[in-house]
């Protein structure tokens, strides 16, 4: 394989003010750089247009013509080359953040048959209830979930200086990113010997 073959967005997921996600994310990233098999892209959620209100027709059939916001083009750009996608989320009520949601819902074609993995966060739960219905959400849009993630319980009292205490976690982050890279290569060859039938 060669180096920085395929291209991964980081999704910074949450939007809040005075958000943690942004510390997490750049830490991620530098993991991926370091693994040495992405080209990396730091994509934030807060920095585009994402309304709640959605066309008439889902995306799923209106195609390149979906009437996205001119604000969101550049999620768009960043999800359409996308050979992976890693997103960075914390848990709301049990679950991962409205912008989030809206990011996934404005788009179809741009996850279908491409693979995702997960960085969470937040108290006890490490953020997983959001992974699990994440990983629900993302099976119908025919993305690829990817089965190691990244959990981080109580991160308030588990991270210093922007890096996890844990000092397995650069290892667990290594393990992630090498199912990812695989399933980045699988998935990429794949479409492009062949149109996926969705
Ligand atoms: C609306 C809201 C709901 C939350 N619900 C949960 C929750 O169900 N479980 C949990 O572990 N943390 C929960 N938290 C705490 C978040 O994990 C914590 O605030 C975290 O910093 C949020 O990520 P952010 O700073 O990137 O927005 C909640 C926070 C907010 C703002």
């Amino acid at each position: 394989m060669e180096k920085n073959t395929y291209k991964l967005v980081v999704l910074v997921g949450s939007v809040r003010e005075g958000r943690f996600g942004p510390v997490v994310s750049s830490w991620v990233a530098e993991q991926a750089l370091a693994h040495g098999g992405f080209e990396v892209e730091v994509v934030d959620l807060a920095e585009f247009e994402l309304p709640l209100a959605l066309p008439a027709a889902p995306p799923k059939f209106a195609g390149a013509d979906y009437p996205r916001p001119a604000g969101m083009a550049g999620l768009t750009r960043a999800l359409d080359g996308a050979d992976a996608v890693l997103i960075v989320t914390p848990e709301y009520n049990h679950s991962y953040p409205a912008s989030l949601k809206a990011a996934i819902d404005w788009h179809f074609t741009q996850w279908t048959a491409k693979p995702v993995a997960f960085v969470s966060y937040g108290g006890a739960a490490g953020g997983r209830h959001a992974v699990l219905h994440l990983e629900n959400v993302l099976t119908e849009l025919h993305a690829v979930t990817i089965r190691d993630g990244l959990s981080f319980p109580n991160y308030f009292t588990a991270w210093t200086d922007g890096r996890p205490d844990d000092p397995q976690a650069a290892g667990y982050a290594k393990a992630m990113l090498d199912q990812l890279v695989w399933w980045a290569g699988a998935l990429k060859n794949a479409r492009a010997a062949a149109p996926y039938p969705a």
